[in-house]
């Protein structure tokens, strides 16, 4: 008699338990995130951790979705989608970011940053703060920066050593007037396109090349539609974690604290990944047949930009150039 009811108790309790896990799971509100590049990149990084750090600190209340690979439109599309509200959350490179709001344009200014340590110090500081705060009188939420890596150049007609090598090249550039700007000055041909028709322009030949950190070009594998590397380290590309407004409006102050902390756990993987990519990316491009020039002298690439660098104080004043580049 003991001994059945002991084996109901038991059946009890988990039954109960398997009913509360069901209504935990039903209960998981879905968000979908939606990045440029595969898992298996810095953006899946970023929102492995996020999600993860979500789902901990809302108890499974909140569950990513994720779109990898520009499932759900390229970065314009995106933003858009977190305008509107068709999209929950997304990471997002500077790219298309300065057509929505236009002060993260200055980031993207060639050499301005020494190093990833500056650029992290900056991004990190009361500037890469603020900045994240003007988001929202642009209808976005921004939640931290995450981190790609330093751009460098690729392409199939020859190997790129100095300025005069540049002349004519058709290179893919985002569609960010600070990176068109950049590549005219240098007498490249710049050709703004959004990501998901790169590759394929690349193999028909209508571009001769693009610039892209370490991190995207081994989780896009671009040595299989690019010969050169140059590794000219032009300007630093941060990541921005984001989501929509219209979803945020909907969070409590503890669900939007959980989100805020999962997203600098995300930025903090990114960083990681980045960090472990650049390692080894090289040689993995080299192994893959990639002519890699490493070497790079950045002065006269720095002198060749002049006329655009008087432009960039024009549009973004020179004391803030002056605050970032004296940042420690
Ligand atoms: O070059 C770009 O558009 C971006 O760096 C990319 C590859 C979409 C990653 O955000």
């Amino acid at each position: 008699m003991r001994m059945i009811r002991r084996n109901f108790v038991a059946t009890a309790v988990a039954a109960t338990a398997t009913l509360a896990a069901g209504a935990a799971f039903a209960q998981a509100k879905e968000v979908k995130v939606g990045y440029a590049l595969a898992v298996n990149s810095h953006y899946g990084a970023a929102a492995n951790a996020w999600s993860e750090a979500l789902d901990k600190g809302t108890n499974g209340a909140y569950k990513f979705k994720q779109f990898p690979s520009s499932a759900l439109g390229g970065e314009r599309e995106l933003i858009e989608g977190l305008q509107l509200g068709t999209v929950e959350a997304a990471i997002v490179s500077t790219g298309a970011l300065s057509n929505f709001v236009p002060d993260v344009g200055v980031v993207d200014i060639p050499f301005l940053f020494r190093d990833t340590q500056h650029a992290r110090a900056v991004m990190d500081g009361a500037f890469g703060q603020e900045l994240l705060a003007k988001f929202s009188k642009r209808g976005l939420v921004a939640l931290a920066w995450g981190e790609q890596g330093f751009r460098h150049l690729t392409n199939n007609k020859h190997a790129v050593h100095t300025v005069a090598d540049l002349k004519g090249l058709k290179i893919r550039v985002t569609e960010n007037p600070v990176h068109i700007t950049a590549f005219r000055t240098l007498g490249a041909s710049p050709t703004p396109m959004s990501w998901p028709e790169v590759i394929g322009a690349l193999q028909q030949g209508t571009i001769d090349g693009q610039e892209n950190p370490i991190s995207v070009l081994t989780s896009a594998k671009l040595w299989q539609v690019q010969k050169h590397l140059t590794l000219t380290a032009h300007v630093y590309a941060p990541m921005a974690l984001l989501v929509s407004p219209a979803f945020w409006g909907t969070l409590n102050a503890s669900q939007k604290a959980a989100f805020t902390e999962g997203a600098k756990k995300g930025a903090i993987a990114s960083r990681a990944f980045v960090d472990a990519v650049e390692k080894k990316g090289v040689e993995e491009a080299k192994a893959n047949g990639m002519q890699v020039v490493e070497k790079v002298d950045q002065a006269p690439f720095r002198a060749a930009l002049e006329p655009a660098y008087k432009e960039y104080a024009k549009k973004f004043g020179q004391k803030t150039l002056d605050t970032i580049t004296a940042t420690r």
